[in-house]
């Protein structure tokens, strides 16, 4: 097992295969001049399942695959293959923003169900114009078509929405209105003042939820236990899905922090709000032996700090004023280091 010194055991991970997306999402990126990382930078498919299975041998038991957009990898579907075949990996889960899902999942065919145990699509508005606009592609009907396809897959799905202010926040109901029938999930999830993100204007969850009960009456907090994350769930009355609310800033969550991030480019980081990282791609590519890399990961482990400090005006659900984190371009929060919700 990986604990850290808080005695918090490791065992969710979040692992990003790509800082490129087919989305330019406002609080994500810029709309132009993106500079991707070069390709030799970032681990091939090969040495990324040699590090989870070093992961794994260690404590890790779920793991998300993200981006950037994961899906634009090629060669996704048999790294998935490969990915299960570690015995002892329990969960594997892909966060999308949806639009290549439809055609991956027909390229899994009916193993698809067997191979992921759930999608995350992020859908901030099932308006189109206004999921252009956030998004700055006009690709809504391709969103909702790998929704309905991974609906159709029986993959439990659940959505992802950040609410930003000018651009989406009147379409709440409407998005939470998707958690009516098969949608597990449409969960809230709070702006982060990084990057990108830093110039704009989250809604804070009390907002939502109080939207949210002036349009379907009082919504019940719910304990069961959904996915990995620090999402707490709401029941509507009528709604088969449940409704979440990930706040990082106005709530803190980290007391109950499961996950390590390695990103596209094999740095490994245990928390957001740590400049620590374990660059275990120049291990790997050095001919670094499995226990040189385990030691690796366990004293980047020791380093994963009791809490994160985001702070500032944003607390209050104002501007972002504590800025943007060292060394980092844009927001990348999954190529980054940090991630909230599931
Ligand atoms: N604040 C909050 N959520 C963000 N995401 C990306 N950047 C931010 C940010 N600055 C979301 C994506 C996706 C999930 C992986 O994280 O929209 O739903
Ligand atoms: Fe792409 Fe996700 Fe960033 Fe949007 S938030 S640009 S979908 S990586």
């Amino acid at each position: 097992m990986i604990t850290d010194p808080s005695g918090r055991a490791l065992d969710y991970l979040r692992l990003s295969l790509t800082d490129r997306c087919n989305l330019r999402c406002v609080y994500c990126m810029p709309e132009e001049g993106v500079v991707w990382k070069p390709h030799a930078e970032i681990l091939r498919f090969e040495e990324s399942l040699r590090l989870c299975r070093i992961l794994c041998a260690l404590g890790i038991r779920r793991i998300k695959l993200t981006g950037g957009e994961p899906l634009v990898r090629r060669g996704l579907e048999n790294f998935i293959r490969e990915l299960r075949e570690i015995p002892l990996l329990e969960e594997l889960t892909l966060t999308t923003n949806g639009l290549l899902l439809a055609e991956f999942l027909d390229c899994l065919g009916d193993d698809a169900r067997f191979l992921l145990n759930g999608v995350n699509i992020s859908l901030n508005s099932p308006d189109a114009a206004n999921f252009a606009r956030i998004a700055r592609r006009d690709r809504l009907g391709a969103a909702l078509g790998g929704m309905r396809r991974a609906l159709a897959a029986g993959l439990p799905v659940k959505l992802n929405c950040v609410p930003v202010r000018g651009f989406n926040e009147r379409d709440l109901a409407a998005t939470a209105a998707l958690a009516k029938d098969e949608v597990r999930a449409v969960r809230f999830i709070e702006l982060m003042p990084l990057g990108a993100g830093a110039s704009l204007e989250g809604v804070p969850m009390a907002e939502v939820l109080a939207v949210l009960e002036g349009e379907f009456g009082p919504l019940r907090r719910d304990y069961s236990r959904i996915g990995n994350g620090p999402a707490v769930y709401y029941a509507v009355p009528g709604f088969a899905g449940k409704i979440g609310f990930i706040s990082a800033i106005s709530e803190t969550f980290c007391a109950g922090c499961n996950r390590l991030r390695l990103g596209a480019d094999g740095r490994l980081r245990a928390c957001l709000a740590s400049e620590i990282s374990a660059d275990l791609r120049s291990l790997l590519r050095s001919g670094a032996g499995d226990d040189e890399i385990k030691n690796a990961v366990l004293r980047l482990a020791a380093s994963k700090p009791v809490s994160h400090r985001f702070a500032g005006p944003v607390a209050k659900g104002g501007r972002g004023g504590s800025g943007g984190l060292p060394g980092q371009e844009y927001c990348r929060i999954e190529d980054g280091m940090y991630r909230i919700g599931g």
